[in-house]
């Protein structure tokens, strides 16, 4: 008996993933994200802000403006991924993607509760008021979270190709989360670590950092398996990196540049910054350059993309230890 091609896509359903023969493939990439996430649930609400706000508090005008640009930042960007993701979450169905489609419903999640982490850190701080100045001077900034993310993933809705899919992972995966936000991680790290501060955000930080690393290993993967389809989408991959490399820097440096050199509060290295970010996004381009010319069964269940992701994690860890010690 030969299996019904059935579809699943919205308006034109006619059958169910989760019914069909071989049920939903439990050991595919995306329902192995799903399954670590679950397990790894926690709740913003849960955190202890009470040292945060003494901490905040205790901080010059200058630190406290650095922290506030920052966490601003964060939280925008949060609110931002959560609307932004869901025309992905759509493209999955178009395609007939079951396990992504639900792997993303927990990423959307994920990203709504990173949002209620950074507010719930500023209503702890007693920072109520409009937060706006703290983003709209950087105008890189404004650039991608205002234009550049929600163009490329809206225009999903309107063609959900594999070049669009690209132009949007390449754009919120790798830009927005791999670049931009693990890089705010990083700084964050080094700021409280070095100085023993802030607590709660710290574990916040941790949370998030942890799905992050989910999030952006899916990128990585959606990627690579259209690329392993289509030899000629590497170059759509390298195109969108080289589009947004110039607005992406100026967000890192735009965040310190009200400051003079050497007067950046907690002594905030720009450099360093500016070569982390770099180092991360060549090194999550070559997983997907190893993809040209694989096997698309491979790359299915191949677990690349969540090694590199526990190696960058292991390789900050080792440098965060380190700046804690000294
Ligand atoms: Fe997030
Ligand atoms: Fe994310």
């Amino acid at each position: 008996m030969t299996a019904t091609k059935r579809t699943i896509e919205h308006g034109k359903r006619d059958g169910f993933a989760s019914l069909s023969g071989g049920g939903l493939k439990q050991d595919s990439f995306p329902l192995r994200l799903f399954a670590k996430g679950n397990a790894k649930h926690w709740n913003p609400a849960d955190i202890d802000f009470t040292q945060d706000a003494a901490d905040f508090a205790a901080m010059t005008d200058d630190e406290r403006w650095q922290c506030c640009a920052l966490a601003a930042q964060f939280l925008a960007g949060e609110e931002s991924v959560t609307q932004d993701l869901q025309p992905f979450v759509a493209a999955m169905a178009a395609e007939g993607r079951f396990a992504d489609e639900m792997y993303l419903t927990q990423f959307v999640f994920e990203e709504a509760k990173h949002t209620q982490a950074f507010r719930l850190w500023f209503d702890a701080v007693g920072m109520t008021s409009d937060l706006h100045e703290y983003i709209e001077h950087n105008e890189h900034y404004m650039e991608i979270f205002t234009e550049a993310l929600p163009e490329s993933l809206y225009a999903l809705g309107d063609d959900p190709s594999p070049r669009n899919q690209i132009r949007a992972s390449v754009t919120y995966n790798h830009i927005v989360e791999g670049t931009l936000a693990l890089t705010g991680y990083f700084a964050w790290h080094k700021i409280c670590a070095e100085r023993g501060i802030l607590p709660g955000l710290q574990q916040v930080i941790k949370h998030i950092g942890d799905d992050e690393r989910r999030h952006m290993a899916w990128g990585t993967f959606t990627c690579r398996r259209h690329v392993a389809a289509d030899d000629g989408l590497y170059d759509v991959v390298d195109e969108r990196m080289q589009e947004l490399m110039v607005p992406a820097m100026g967000v890192v440096t735009g965040t310190v540049d009200r400051f003079p050199e050497g007067r950046v509060p907690f002594d905030i290295d720009i450099n360093e910054l500016a070569e982390y970010a770099m180092d991360k996004l060549g090194r999550r381009l070559g997983a997907i350059e190893s993809a040209r010319g694989a096997d698309l069964f491979v790359i299915d269940v191949d677990a690349e993309p969540e090694a590199l992701e526990e190696q960058f994690h292991a390789e900050d860890q080792r440098e965060l230890v380190a700046a804690a010690a000294g």
